[in-house]
């Protein structure tokens, strides 16, 4: 059945913010996590440890990490391609940790230089590194629905890539639609095949926008017993390495929607207004959020 609570993954930092052509200042990505954090948000991903030459806009990572370390009340993951990323992270004060696979051979390629599986051995190098220091890390799986290249990818590879992820000691497992293209139609069975080898309570779902399915999906996947979700404030992002996908499903969307579900999430809507607000300005651009449009004028 639905889950009473949900926990809410808010990704906008780091997914929503990668794909900027201009570089946002250190003092605004700071100033987002920090007004994210006071609206409940049990987990905020701040930024990735990542090759500054493939995602110029995340170069300030340490410094980011550095002046949010502090802030209590909210976890606060950072991306790591590889062991270089999660020493920085760790240098830089991160005590969670997130890596990320893809189900799809070319978008791996393409989206951090190697195979499937180099990635896994790469992965399995920065889970025992982190389980030797109790910093929890979380797996994604890119690519759990559709590729810009491959087209459809099957469930038995996204199944795979994630039972892999949880054998290495990931405590959490976030089943990307890194394009949008997914619809309850897809969804169903993926998540079919990803329960049959992974528990439930360890999976995530995290949906981008392009085809306005975001909302329906997180719907299938409650029903189907999933209770993590991540999104984006504002519906903020787009992968670097996904042409024409954009943004996430945004956090205040979702939060309306769990609301009249009556589902808990311990975010207060208003100050999460505040925060899709003060980012959408900086932006210069309308927000993501229909949620976030509709009561502002109300
Ligand atoms: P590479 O070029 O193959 O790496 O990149 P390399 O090991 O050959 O190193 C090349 C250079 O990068 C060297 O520097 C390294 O030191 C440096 P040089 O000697 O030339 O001066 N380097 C690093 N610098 C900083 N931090 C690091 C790091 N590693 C190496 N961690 C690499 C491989 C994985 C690093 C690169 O491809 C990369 O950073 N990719 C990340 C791309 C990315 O961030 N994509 C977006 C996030 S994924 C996503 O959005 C999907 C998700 O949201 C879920 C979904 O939607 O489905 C999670
Ligand atoms: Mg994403």
């Amino acid at each position: 059945g639905m889950p009473k609570y949900v926990k809410i993954v808010e990704v906008g930092p780091r997914d929503g913010l990668q794909n900027e052509k201009n570089i946002v200042p250190t003092s605004v990505k700071v100033e987002l996590v920090q007004k994210l954090v006071s609206c409940g948000l049990p987990v905020v991903e701040v930024t990735g440890f990542v090759s500054p030459k493939w995602v110029p806009q995340l170069s300030d990572a340490k410094d980011v990490m550095e002046a949010v370390k502090d802030l209590e009340s909210a976890r606060l993951p950072v991306l790591t391609p590889n062991m270089k990323g999660f020493e920085a992270a760790v240098a830089a004060g991160a005590k969670e940790v997130a890596v990320f696979a893809s189900a799809s051979e070319s978008f791996s390629k393409s989206n951090i230089n190697c195979s499937i599986e180099e990635s896994l051995v790469r992965y399995r190098a920065v889970t025992s590194a982190a389980k030797k220091l109790s910093i929890p890390v979380r797996g994604y799986v890119s690519c759990a629905i559709g590729c810009p290249v491959e087209g459809e990818i099957s469930p038995s590879k996204v199944a795979y890539v994630a039972k892999e992820l949880h054998d290495m000691g990931c405590f959490e497992i976030s089943l990307g639609d890194t394009i949008g293209v997914a619809t309850p139609g897809s969804v169903v069975p993926m998540l079919e095949a990803v329960m049959a080898v992974v528990p439930v309570e360890k999976l995530a779902v995290h949906f981008h926008d392009t085809y306005g399915q975001s909302l329906s999906n997180i719907l299938v996947s409650l029903q189907m017993g999933i209770s993590t979700i991540d999104s984006s404030v504002a519906g903020l992002g787009g992968c670097p390495y996904a042409k024409g996908a954009t943004g996430n499903v945004s956090t205040e969307d979702v939060v309306y929607m769990l609301n009249g579900l009556g589902i808990k999430t311990n975010v207060d809507i208003q100050k999460l207004l505040l925060a899709g607000e003060f980012i959408s300005k900086y932006l210069d651009r309308p927000s993501g959020s229909k949620a976030a449009i509709a009561l502002s004028r109300v």
